[in-house]
């Protein structure tokens, strides 16, 4: 297995920033900054990420692929691909994959783990939030967030997890490296429900826009195609289950 310089923290504010620092520094590839527990976690799109001391596995790590720039959001599906395989490895919990990041339990649509992809100096920051021994979580998150041991009943050990974590990572990039984009988009449309035929509703800056979803461009991004016909395409925004229209998908 690749040696990795790993930095274990009891508690951080966030991996992100410790990382963007090991980054600028020269830090080499595959470094990683690992946390049991973030005061200052950070989420996408500006939110924060929930991160107490119980359980939880908040980890960043250091890539630095040599990709045209035209290619880094395929970076953040190739992470999500990657933490799922780490996650079916070892507990063999089925997962679903929302565009662009969430890894989600298949049998219930409860998140396992977010990603938050940031270019910093030249290198890409890879930052993953993976619920693993939490037994709750409070009110406002219970109905969309699920952890490892909620869904299986068994708990699993922080280090083993990251270090599968990491090297399932190091694979997918690899791929995308050495099979291209479009080795990387075949996979992610194979295990996510949402990049194809789901009824949708997606938060864009200018409201929200609903319809169903019909794929991937060569770039990575969503496509939707509206109730009215027109197909639009989604480079960023979060994207939730139309649930009031039903679903198109089978
Ligand atoms: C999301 O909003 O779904 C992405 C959440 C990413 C959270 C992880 S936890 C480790 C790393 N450090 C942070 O502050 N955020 C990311």
């Amino acid at each position: 297995m690749t040696e990795r310089l790993i930095e274990w923290h009891d508690t951080i504010g966030s991996t992100m920033s410790r990382a963007a620092e090991l980054a600028s520094a020269g830090a080499p590839a595959g470094t990683i900054v690992a946390a049991k527990q973030q005061t200052a976690g950070q989420g996408r799109l500006g939110r924060s990420w929930h991160s107490p001391a119980d359980g939880g596995l908040y980890f960043t790590q250091i890539l630095r692929p040599h990709l045209p720039p035209d290619e880094l959001p395929v970076i953040t599906l190739a992470l999500g691909l990657a933490v799922a395989d780490a996650i079916q490895l070892f507990t063999g919990l089925p997962c679903d994959l929302r565009w662009p990041n969430d890894v989600l339990c298949a049998q219930n649509e409860k998140k396992l783990a977010g990603i938050l992809t940031q270019y910093h100096d030249g290198a890409i920051l890879a930052g993953i939030g993976l619920n693993v021994n939490q037994t709750e979580f409070p009110e406002e998150l219970r109905n969309i967030a699920t952890s490892l041991v909620i869904e299986t009943g068994t708990e699993n050990d922080l280090e083993f997890l990251l270090k599968a974590a990491a090297g399932a990572i190091e694979t997918h990039t690899d791929t995308l490296k050495r099979s291209g984009v479009t080795a990387i988009l075949r996979l992610f449309g194979a295990q996510s429900s949402y990049v194809s035929g789901r009824r949708v509703i997606v938060d864009l800056p200018q409201g929200p826009a609903r319809g169903v979803t019909s794929g991937l461009t060569p770039s990575g991004h969503l496509t939707l195609t509206k109730d009215n016909g027109e197909v639009i395409t989604i480079t960023a925004g979060g994207v939730r289950p139309d649930t009031e229209a039903g679903t198109a998908h089978a």
